[in-house]
């Protein structure tokens, strides 16, 4: 493993809605909302579009590693659902940064910020990129049914981005997808196609009780494996940067590690999930507050639809 994160920018829509605002149009509350998950109230686009996000993201990135597009020789983004089916959300990037290398998408949905880097690894590895931009964007407002208060309540919008280059700050990568796409989905539709029976597109599907179980259980799994693979514990972590999408499974993964909580930091009470943007907003936030230094040992971990889990360790370097 070669790479490391040079640097981190985020942006998310100007507009928040509190959950006393959604519980003025759907019958919830703000004491159900944030007792059942930590969220207190989430971005949701009003005006911006995903690429607009993306840019902005990509902006402060390539500023803070002291670089400009020119620099960047692959663009990868993780994204279920860009602004166009196609061309991909990365080729919308390259267009606002006036880049011409090879651009694609990853969607791995939740698990997408670690399936990039997977990705961006293998790029490095092989020397067939040197300095790669990596951009996650969600507009999850898009996808959930505003009347069903079980997955609407849960979502945000935003966009993060990193600059990755060679390194050895990645110590491990393990990413896993076990075919099951019943527990959370959302179905593409049909299209116009008159010689087919139409499917309407549709809006997300979650069994969020049997999500909430498989969250807890990868999360833990997968984790034990990283410090079985690397010979450690988990006393040899300084942060856990787990996929914010229920306080209460980032909650019962810690009781299971038997650590202590600050080693668990969160923003999903200001962000709400926002899909594979999650882990790397955090990260952008612990980097900008100087909770992530040279040498700290993160271990990175999140699980999304597909049923896909991605979990990485980092030594910052
Ligand atoms: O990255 C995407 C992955 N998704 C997840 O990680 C989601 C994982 N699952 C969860 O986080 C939780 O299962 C939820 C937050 C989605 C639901 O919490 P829960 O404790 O599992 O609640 P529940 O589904 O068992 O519902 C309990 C009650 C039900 O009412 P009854 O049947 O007991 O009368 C629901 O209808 O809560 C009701 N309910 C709500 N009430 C107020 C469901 N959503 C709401 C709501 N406001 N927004």
């Amino acid at each position: 493993m070669k790479l490391r994160i040079l640097s981190t920018g985020v942006a998310v829509p100007e507009n928040t809605v509190t959950n006393d605002r959604l519980s003025e149009m759907i019958d919830t509350s703000d004491e159900w909302i944030a007792t059942r998950t930590g969220i207190r109230s989430r971005h949701v686009a009003t005006g911006e579009n995903l690429t607009e996000l993306g840019e902005r993201a990509s902006n402060i990135a390539l500023e803070r590693a002291g670089m400009t597009p020119s620099d960047i020789d692959l663009v990868i983004c993780s994204t279920a659902r860009g602004d166009f089916v196609f061309p991909s959300f990365a080729c919308c990037i390259s267009e606002k940064l006036g880049l011409t290398c090879p651009a694609f998408d990853v969607n791995a949905a939740c698990s997408g910020f670690i399936y990039a880097l997977d990705v961006a690894d293998g790029y490095i590895s092989t020397g067939k990129a040197k300095n790669i931009l990596l951009v996650c964007g969600e507009m999850m407002s898009r996808m959930v049914d505003w009347t069903d208060r079980s997955t609407c309540v849960l979502f945000g919008d935003g966009a993060a981005a990193c600059v990755i280059t060679s390194g050895s700050a990645l110590k491990y990568l393990r990413v896993t997808a076990d075919g099951n796409t019943r527990l959370l989905n959302m179905p593409a539709g049909s299209g116009n196609s008159p010689f087919a029976p139409r499917v309407e597109p549709g809006f997300m599907h979650m069994l969020g009780q049997e999500v909430f179980k498989f969250a807890v259980s990868s999360i833990v799994r997968e984790t034990e494996e990283a410090f079985s693979a690397l010979s450690i514990t988990a006393e040899d972590i300084d942060l856990f940067l787990l996929h914010q999408a229920n306080k209460r499974i980032i909650d019962m993964a810690r009781s299971r590690l038997s650590q202590p909580e600050e080693k668990f930091p969160l923003n999903i009470g200001s962000y709400g999930n926002i899909s594979s943007v999650s882990i790397p907003i955090l990260l952008d936030e612990l980097l900008t507050a100087g909770k992530i230094k040279k040498g700290s040992r993160l271990l990175l971990s999140a699980f999304g639809a597909g049923m896909t889990t991605g979990t990485c360790v980092i030594v910052w370097e």
